[in-house]
C-alpha cells in the first residue's frame, strides 16, 4: 500500500504543558494554542498556583496572551503539604481546577513547595477521590542516594503502588512516563490509572544529552533513559491502550538558563509537537493510532467531551529552526536543526 501523504484527525489536546507567565507566556502560548484545542496547564509558577483565585487569574492572563483564539486552558492546583481539601473541592466543582499536581518537593523546576510525604496530603487525596478530581503525578523520588536514572522506577515501588492501593478510586495520571517500569505499572493498574507521554521520551534516549558534547537542550526531568526504556514508552503509547495519551511537557526556559553551570530541566517542544509525535508513530507503524492517543484517550479519561473540529498533517518536510522568537536570545525548540517528515497544516 502507498504511504499516506495526508492525515486528518480530530483536533487534539495537550494534557501536560508549561506555558509560564509574563514575557515567556506571551512568547510560547501561541505555539500550544495553534496545535491544540485544550491543554492542562501546569501550576509550577513562582510562586506556585495553590488557590482557585490564583488559577483563575492565571487563566485570564493566558486568555489575554491569545487574543482571538478559542483555546481552552485547563488549570491545575499545585499540592503542598498543607493543601486544603475544601479549596481543592470548591475549585474543582466551580470549574476552575481540572486536576491537582503532585510534585515531590525538590523533584524539578519550582518544586520547592512540593509534597514532602504523601501522608501529608491524605485529606486532599480523600477529597479528590470522593469528587472524581484527577491527581497528576510527577513520579520521581528525590532521595539523593537514588541514582537519577532510577528515580522513576523507585517511585513506582515506594510511592505510586502504595498510593494506588490506598486510594483505589482516585483517578491518577503518571505524567511523562520515561521507563518500562512506569509503563508496566500503568498497564497493570485499573482503568483509573493513566499516563501522559511526551514527544521527547518517544524520540530520544539518554545518549542525546551527550552527543559529541554536553547537550543541555536535551535535558529534562524525568531525564531520558536507556534505549530499552524509550522503546517501552513507544510500545505503550502506540499500543492502542486508552491509558496512554498526549502530554507534551513542553517546558521553555530562556537560553541563558539552559546553557549554564546549573542548567534548568525542560525541553521546549510546543512549536513542532504534533510533527514529532507523528514521526514516532509512523516509525512504529502506528499512524492509525495517533488520533486516539492525541485526541480521544485523554478527553475520555478526564471525562471531557471530544473536540469537534479536525486538523491536517501533511507529509511535507519541515526544517526545524535553531531558535524561535522568545525572551532573551530566543528559545531553542526540540528537534532544532533537524528535518521532520510530517507538517501540521492547521484546521481541515
Ligand atoms: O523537564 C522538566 N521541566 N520537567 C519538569 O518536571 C518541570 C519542567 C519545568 O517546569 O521546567
Ligand atoms: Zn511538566
Amino acid at each position: 500500500m502507498a504511504e499516506p501523504t495526508r492525515l486528518v484527525i480530530r483536533r487534539p489536546d495537550d494534557w501536560h504543558v508549561h506555558v509560564r507567565d509574563g514575557a515567556m507566556l506571551e512568547a510560547v502560548a501561541g505555539f500550544t494554542a495553534r496545535q491544540f484545542a485544550r491543554a492542562i496547564v501546569m501550576p509550577n509558577l513562582d510562586p506556585p498556583i495553590t488557590t482557585a483565585g490564583a488559577a483563575s487569574a492565571y487563566r485570564e492572563r493566558i486568555r489575554a496572551a491569545l487574543p482571538g483564539s478559542d483555546f481552552t486552558a485547563l488549570m491545575t492546583c499545585y499540592l503542598t503539604d498543607s493543601a486544603d481539601p475544601r479549596e481543592l473541592a470548591s475549585g474543582f466543582e466551580s470549574g476552575v481546577f481540572a486536576a491537582a499536581k503532585l510534585y515531590p518537593a525538590h523533584a524539578t523546576t519550582n518544586s520547592a513547595f512540593g509534597v514532602t510525604a504523601v501522608r501529608n496530603i491524605r485529606p486532599a487525596l480523600e477529597a479528590m477521590q470522593g469528587i472524581g478530581m484527577p491527581l497528576l503525578v510527577h513520579g520521581e523520588v528525590t532521595d539523593p542516594d537514588v541514582d537519577v536514572f532510577d528515580r522513576e522506577k523507585v517511585f513506582v515501588e515506594r510511592v505510586f503502588a502504595p498510593l494506588v492501593r490506598d486510594f483505589p478510586g482516585l483517578k491518577t495520571v503518571f505524567e511523562h512516563v520515561s521507563t518500562k517500569e512506569a509503563c508496566d505499572f500503568v498497564l497493570g493498574s485499573g482503568p483509573n490509572v493513566a499516563a501522559t507521554v511526551t514527544p521527547h521520551h518517544l524520540a530520544i534516549n539518554r545518549n542525546a544529552m551527550f552527543a559529541g558534547g554536553f547537550r543541555p537542550h536535551s535535558y529534562c526531568l524525568p531525564v531520558a533513559k536507556r534505549e530499552e526504556h524509550r522503546l517501552a514508552v513507544r510500545r505503550a503509547a502506540t499500543s492502542g491502550s486508552p491509558k496512554f495519551f498526549l502530554g507534551t511537557d513542553s517546558a521553555p526556559h530562556v537560553v541563558e538558563r539552559k546553557q549554564s553551570a546549573c542548567g534548568c530541566a525542560g525541553i521546549f517542544n510546543a512549536p513542532f509537537a504534533l510533527e514529532s509525535y507523528a514521526a514516532a508513530f509512523e516509525e512504529e507503524g502506528a499512524l492509525d493510532r495517533l488520533e486516539a492517543f492525541a485526541s480521544e484517550n485523554g478527553a475520555r479519561f478526564y471525562g471531557s467531551p471530544l473536540n469537534e473540529g479536525r486538523i491536517v498533517l501533511e507529509r511535507v518536510a519541515v526544517a526545524v529552526p535553531d531558535t524561535v522568537a522568545g525572551p532573551g536570545d530566543g528559545l531553542v525548540p526540540f528537534h532544532a536543526g533537524e528535518t521532520l517528515e510530517w507538517r501540521f497544516a492547521g484546521a481541515e
